[in-house]
């Protein structure tokens, strides 16, 4: 099959998969307007799984072709699409790497959110059998092409767990001393012990066997970011264009907490915090997301080295203490409701992000003003607000059934 050449002025050719969605759509921007030759591949799953579920983005968002053509249309480099299933179209992949020869893939291609994935077997069978093949058939077609790109893969902060016990995640990598029968120590670097809280976060456990695997064997060049939550809609390139807006999810299996308490305030509704709001999650702005996986291209690892894994993630904060910052500045109240999860009511987390400081991340943090900006986003478009979407369904586990003591 013919091979396409990078533009004389190109950075390099990256595709991005999953490229259509809440991340992706930014940071597939921030690539071609930093000069890179984009290609988008996506099935487009997640826009279907919005009609499944009877829920829209917040704010409107344009179908791909449109949003690709307003691109051009600003006189940006041409951004390429290609509808393909990862997951179930191996051939269809392996013949787009084949062409495009890319220097990076980045793969945000996978069903990412934790409620859906408890949804019922269903969901929990499609997130395994969606995220764990589209991890694999990437890393298989990159090795049977014999090709060399960076992957960059967007994992998250859920697959450290949250212990509580006050101790510093590391980034990816625990140091331990492993003694022999004779009691002599050995030093070893093993990955943090996995320890998910859901059907999502298990798949992205497992993706790092995955990525574990192919390096050593293969010399894949592999980055794994361990993302935070994130908040937010807008970065410099979204912002250019209505018909570029990014989406915003508010609903209770995708909504995002802090996404979903500023979209909550915009139309009156209380905040609905999850149990005591104990739980301590890391958090970043979509535009330090956009920031991070630009810095992670940059330096790419070398082949034969382990996975290099990042922690993205910019600030930490307990959930009540967020619904109480939007209170405060928005006059909402807060009501505390049953939490559907299996998770520990309270815990504190630590989290080393010093790779990115290290390399010039200039977090954007709650305090600063994008929260209004996130405020105005959900006020502008609160008509589009379906109100019976906002309670979170999905439970856990069947203990949790309503009219079980534990739902009570
Ligand atoms: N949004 C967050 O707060 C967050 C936090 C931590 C990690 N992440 C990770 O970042 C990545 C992107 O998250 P997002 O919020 O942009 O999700 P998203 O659902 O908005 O986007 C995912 C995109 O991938 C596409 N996709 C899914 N399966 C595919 C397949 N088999 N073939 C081709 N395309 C496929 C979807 O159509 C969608 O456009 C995910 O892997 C997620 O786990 C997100």
């Amino acid at each position: 099959m013919d091979q396409v050449l990078p533009s004389a002025r190109s950075r390099g050719r990256i595709v991005v998969i999953g490229g259509d969605g809440f991340c992706g759509w930014p940071t597939a921007l921030r690539l071609s307007a930093d000069g890179y030759d984009v290609t988008i591949v996506d099935n487009l799953v997640r826009r279907r799984i919005d009609e499944e579920l009877g829920v829209d983005s917040l704010t409107p968002i344009a179908d791909l072709p449109v949003r690709l053509e307003t691109w051009s249309r600003l006189g940006k480099p041409e951004i390429g699409f290609e509808e393909i299933d990862v997951a179930e179209d191996y051939a269809a992949l392996r013949a787009c790497l084949e062409r495009l020869r890319p220097e990076a893939v980045v793969h945000f291609g996978e069903q990412r959110s934790a409620p859906y994935s408890m949804r019922n077997p269903t969901a929990k069978r499609y997130t395994v059998a969606n995220n764990i093949r589209a991890t694999h058939n990437l890393l298989c077609a990159i090795v049977e092409l014999g090709l060399d790109p960076h992957v960059v893969h967007l994992g998250t902060m859920g697959v450290y767990g949250y212990d509580g016990d006050g101790l510093e995640i590391p980034e990816g990598y625990l140091r331990v001393k492993v003694a022999n029968d004779e009691g002599d120590l050995f030093d070893r670097s093993i990955l943090y012990p996995t320890n998910p809280g859901s059907v999502y976060h298990l798949t992205k456990s497992m993706d790092q066997l995955l990525f574990q695997y192919y390096a050593k064997n293969d010399d894949l060049r592999i980055t794994d970011l361990h993302q935070g939550i994130v908040w937010g809609t807008q970065t410099d390139e979204t912002r250019l264009d209505e018909r570029l807006v990014n989406r915003f999810d508010y609903d209770g299996d995708y909504g995002t907490v802090l996404n979903r308490f500023l979209m909550q305030s915009a139309v009156g509704h209380p905040l609905t915090v999850h149990g005591t709001g104990g739980q301590t999650r890391a958090f970043i702005n979509i535009a330090d997301t956009v920031n991070c996986i630009a810095l992670a291209l940059a330096d790419p690892p070398e082949a034969g080295d382990p996975v290099r894994i990042r922690n993205q993630m910019t600030e930490t904060h307990r959930v009540r203490d967020l619904a109480h910052l939007v209170a405060d500045k928005t006059g909402a109240e807060v009501a505390l409701v049953d939490n559907p999860r299996n998770e520990a009511a309270e815990n504190d987390l630590r989290v080393s992000n010093r790779s990115f400081l290290d390399a010039g991340l200039n977090p954007i943090t709650l305090a600063e003003g994008l929260l209004d900006e996130s405020i105005s986003i959900a006020r502008k478009y609160r008509d589009r607000c379906d109100l019976s979407r906002i309670p979170a369904t999905s439970l856990w586990t069947e203990r949790q059934a309503p009219g079980r003591p534990e739902f009570a």
